[in-house]
């Protein structure tokens, strides 16, 4: 509720702006009635200054480095919780009890199958596709097999169909990277956990049995945790965009999955592997931190810098902690990890680095891991977009709940040419 109000003087008359108050939080300037009383539009491209809805599910605050989900810090639910947890956190808003986390991971588990049609749908793709194209692709079609559940008006419609997308995803980008390698998919074993379900799912082959390895299904898990949710960022920005329009979940998830592809967002721990990759050995390493400098060069810190972390990621401590843990587990050295820790530490004391408040990001230390688990590069973002779906299902039902929800239609400061006639092409 507004308790404030800001002035906005425009052409000599005053108009007065409500200022609205979160929980927590900096204050939101109420602008929906501005061209009604003025004419004038905003302009703020990249929404680096606007508040596009209401949410109460994650709260960052970049310059402290904090992240919450519904009020917990992100490093407690890392260290103590579980990915399913989580889960049911984000959808419902509160931690679950034993029986209700029971009988929600018993609904996921009973979710994993996919349609036997679904699998035909890779046939199509040729066998080198990038996994995330796979994704783009099968996730959309999703919504040609399950019909039954696109009525977004009906909340347990709703519910249906987040289940199904947390459960199916590590099904299906399972068998993208099964697709990409010639093995034989593999159906889900609901005996096992949703992290170490899809280990076996990825890793395994129908020929032997396979062994979840608690340390790697846990480190695992504590990925898919830190990717759970954060807030309006660019992929769940379109998730919501897409679902304003009343399309239906699977078709909102997919785009939200087209978004999450792109370098500056999700795609950047395969970038910042292939970085560290590139800069092979420690030496090299301030050749590449005077091209990240350089206003003539193009080339940017992988993994470093935040639109909302002015300060340390919180993710990125987790995941540096989690890369320690898991090349000690698999007896790992790997020179890529000894590269990012340099990199680090000679980038934090770098005034350039100090001045931009650019940190490691989430990404930075992911790939290490990823890689070490046995990932191939192109499979990162998919890991990513798995966990997300979580955050885009809840926020998609937050958005579809919620009573000041319209469709998402941003308007433009347009620089083109003013009217004129048309010319037959015969006479131009
Ligand atoms: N290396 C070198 N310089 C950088 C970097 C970087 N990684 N990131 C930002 N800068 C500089 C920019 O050149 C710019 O300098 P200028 O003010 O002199 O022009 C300044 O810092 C601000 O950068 P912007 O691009 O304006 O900041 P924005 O908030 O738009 O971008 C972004 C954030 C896209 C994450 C950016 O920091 C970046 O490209 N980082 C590398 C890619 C990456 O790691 N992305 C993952 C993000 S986390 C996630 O999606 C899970």
């Amino acid at each position: 509720m507004s308790d404030t109000n800001a002035t906005l003087k425009l052409d000599g008359k005053d108009t007065s702006l409500p200022v609205l108050s979160g929980s927590v939080g900096p204050d939101v300037v109420d602008i929906r009635k501005l061209y009604a009383d003025t004419g004038a539009f905003t302009y703020d491209p990249g929404f680096t200054s606007t508040a596009s809805c209401r949410s109460a599910i994650t709260y960052i605050d970049g310059e402290e480095g904090v992240l919450l989900h519904r009020g917990y810090p992100i490093d407690q639910l890392a260290e103590q919780s579980s990915f399913t947890e989580v889960a049911y956190l984000l959808l419902h808003g509160e931690l679950p009890t034993r029986d209700e986390l029971d009988s929600f991971t018993y609904t996921i588990s009973r979710h994993t199958m996919v349609h036997e049609q679904l699998a035909t749908f890779f046939r199509g793709f040729r066998r080198d596709a990038h996994p995330m194209a796979i994704m783009c692709g099968v996730v959309g079609a999703l919504s040609a097999f399950y019909h039954d559940s696109t009525d977004i008006t009906d909340p347990k419609q709703r519910m249906i169909a987040s289940h199904r997308l947390i459960a199916k995803m590590p099904t299906i980008a399972a068998m993208a990277y099964k697709y990409s390698i010639g093995q034989p998919f593999l159906y889900p074993d609901n005996t096992l956990s949703y992290t170490g379900n899809f280990l076996r799912m990825t890793f395994g082959v129908p020929a032997e049995h396979y062994e979840v390895n608690p340390i790697l299904e846990r480190a695992m898990d504590r990925i898919f945790i830190l990717h759970a949710d954060h807030e309006q960022n660019a992929s769940t920005s379109t998730v919501r965009l897409a679902g304003s329009s009343g399309a239906n979940p699977f078709a909102c998830i997919a785009a939200g999955i087209a978004c999450l592809w792109g370098p500056a967002h999700g795609g950047a721990n395969e970038a910042a592997l292939n970085m560290l990759r590139e800069i092979g050995r420690p030496e090299h390493i301030p050749e590449y931190i005077a091209r990240a400098k350089d206003k003539d060069d193009p080339f940017r810190l992988m993994g470093f810098g935040h639109r909302v972390y002015k300060n340390y990621d919180p993710r990125a401590k987790v995941m540096q902690q989690t890369a320690e843990e898991v090349l000690k587990e698999l007896n790992i050295s790997d020179p890529v990890l000894d590269t990012a820790r340099e990199l680090e530490q000679i980038a934090l004391k770098d005034d350039y680095f100090i001045e931009k408040k650019l940190y490691p990001n989430v990404d930075f230390y992911s790939g290490v891991i990823l890689n070490a688990i046995g990932f191939p590069s192109d499979m990162f973002t998919v890991l990513f977009a798995l966990a997300r779906t979580v955050g885009w299902v809840a926020q998609w039902n937050e958005m579809i709940s919620d009573p000041e929800q319209k469709i998402g239609r941003p308007r433009q400061l347009y620089v083109g040419d003013t009217e004129r006639q048309y010319v037959p092409v015969g006479s131009r």
